[in-house]
């Protein structure tokens, strides 16, 4: 069985999780659920970054005991991710012994190839970013990101010799021109390492929290040198010699901010330690709120779990996937969440559903109509318009929608305006067309005049929206599944339906004639 094996950044667990970290998870959540439906086997790794400066001071300020404050707050991420319904298949917690003993093992290997030493550190550190800095990188003394003061740091280190790995790198990169994705920050990490890679320090003397350096527990490892390793502790690392079985993942999926720790150190950690590189990274953009920074201060963070109280979790999963090509930045903004709710959702798959469902249920005895499937391959020609229909253009959008999936590609923007497009813009997503199928033909008055043409097109209509329902799936499960209930409306056959994989899906004529046709409920009742 093909596997596939997809991670998440672990967060760090200084705060609760916002639209941003819920933005990279959805996204893995939809490529896991994408690749399962095509019944591979699916490795969906998320988690809590927890061996951080950061943790030691938001305990502090909360005047809490560490350990009850880790605790307590990786169940809020689990919880968080649990009520949106994230699939993920493995929470990770770099407190846990199995990453404890992986970050160890792999430490050593590292220490045994000769590529850390000893050595002095003096510098400056971002304690809100965990990582150093350079002077032409800060404003005023602070750290342009967080824009605050930077820490001055002067001690006994041990480092890791990255500046060995520049061409091994850049010649990697060379000969797998997709491991990293889009190109545009593919040739940022070419220009950085150019410009010559330095070693760096990767551990703090007499830290309080984190995990020891090997034989000389005084000193901690810098907490990404140590979270990085937690996508071998998923596959198993530090036990026996089978997380090969599984390593390397699939795709490392993470916000464009920490690219370079991902495209950088991590493959010239793994190369030390003689261990093969993820196949892909893949740095997505940052999310705005209504063109403003997310922060605290400013008070706008976004809560992903209200938003979807308030709109429906399938909602919200649309609205972030739809308006932002995946790659580039976005702003969120909750008037645009209702208009393409509104316009996408409610006026136009919702609408089509309820239309052609009550057409079954007035004319069809609640069943979906008795045609000869060959007839209903072609479409129709009303007033001068032709509808492509049938099996030609089903069969060019699943062709089509693979692409926009490949993790190359990831554009789940365009992917989604192909199925769902606009209420209100011709050419716009299938299921407008099938809208204006119904409009053209008047398919409520052709009932009474030409049963047996109303007959196929209903058909037709039906079938698509069978289709629709699989396409939606990975990224509108709710909505996937509310569809299935209306059109094949009795139980066994739904289940049969559900088993299919997605060779067999797709073959057009795979809704029964004769299958029982329900209308439920408005699937996106609409917002005033
Ligand atoms: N702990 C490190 C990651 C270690 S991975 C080995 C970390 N954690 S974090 O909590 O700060 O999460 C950063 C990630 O959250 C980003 O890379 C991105 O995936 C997501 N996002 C946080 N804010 C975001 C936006 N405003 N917009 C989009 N994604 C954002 O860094």
């Amino acid at each position: 069985m093909k596997r596939f094996f997809v991670t998440t950044p672990i967060y760090y667990i200084n705060d609760v999780p916002h639209l941003g970290h819920f933005y990279t998870t959805l996204a893995v959540d939809v490529l896991a659920r994408y690749h399962g439906l095509k019944r591979e086997e699916v490795i969906f790794s998320t988690g809590t970054d927890e061996n951080s400066q950061k943790t030691v001071n938001a305990a502090k300020k909360a005047g809490r005991d560490l350990e009850e404050y880790t605790d307590e707050m990786a169940a809020r991420w689990k919880k968080t991710w649990d009520a949106l319904g994230i699939q993920y298949s493995d929470f990770i917690r770099t407190t846990e012994p199995r990453h404890i003993k992986a970050v160890e093992k792999f430490t050593r290997t590292v220490l045994d190839k000769g590529d850390i030493y000893k050595g002095h550190y003096e510098g400056l550190y971002c304690v809100d970013c965990e990582s150093f800095k350079q002077e032409g990188e800060l404003v005023e003394g602070c750290c342009l990101e967080h824009k605050k003061p930077v820490e001055k740091r002067s001690e006994e280190s041990y480092f890791f010799k990255l500046s060995r790995y520049g061409d091994e790198l850049l010649n990697y990169y060379e000969k797998n021109p997709n491991f990293l994705c889009p190109e545009s920050l593919r040739n940022e990490m070419i220009e950085f390492i150019k410009r010559g890679l330095k070693d760096i320090s990767i551990t703090r003397k007499g830290a309080e929290w984190g995990i020891s350096f090997p034989d000389d527990p005084e000193y901690k490892l810098w907490v990404w040198f140590d979270a990085l390793v937690n996508y071998l502790t998923v596959a198993g690392y530090g036990g026996s010699e089978d997380y090969k079985n599984i390593w390397p993942a699939d795709l490392h999926l993470v916000g464009k901010e920490i690219f370079r720790f991902h495209a950088i150190i991590w493959p010239a950690m793994l190369m030390s330690a003689g261990i093969e590189p993820p196949r892909r990274i893949f740095g997505h953009g940052f999310f705005t709120i209504e063109g403003e920074k997310m922060s605290k201060t400013r008070g706008n963070v976004v809560d992903p779990v209200a938003l979807s109280e308030k709109y429906g979790r399938d909602a919200v999963r649309y609205y972030l996937l739809r308006e932002v090509p995946f790659g580039q930045d976005g702003d969120f903004s909750e008037a645009r969440l209702i208009e393409r709710y509104n316009s996408d959702l409610a006026d136009n798959l919702g609408n089509l559903l309820s239309r052609i469902t009550k057409i079954c249920e007035d004319n069809f005895d609640g069943k979906a109509p008795e045609v000869d499937i060959e007839k209903t391959k072609k479409g129709f020609e009303f007033g001068g318009v032709g509808f492509l229909l049938g099996d030609g253009i089903v069969k060019n959008n699943w062709d089509h929608l693979e692409k926009y999936f490949l993790e190359t590609s990831l554009r789940f923007d365009l992917y989604l305006g192909l199925v769902v497009g606009s209420g209100n813009q011709e050419g716009g997503g299938v299921s407008g067309l099938l809208n204006r199928y119904i409009d053209h033909s008047e398919l409520w008055n052709l009932v009474k005049k030409d049963k047996e043409s109303a007959k196929i097109i209903t058909y037709q209509v039906l079938e698509h929206l069978r289709h629709i329902a699989w396409w939606l799936r990975p990224i509108l499960p709710e909505t996937s599944d509310k569809i299935f209930e209306q059109i094949i409306a009795d139980e066994k056959t739904r289940a049969e339906e559900l088993k299919k994989d997605f060779t067999e899906a797709r073959k057009w004529g795979g809704l029964k004639p004769g299958t029982p046709v329900k209308k439920g409920p408005a699937l996106f009742p609409k917002i005033k």
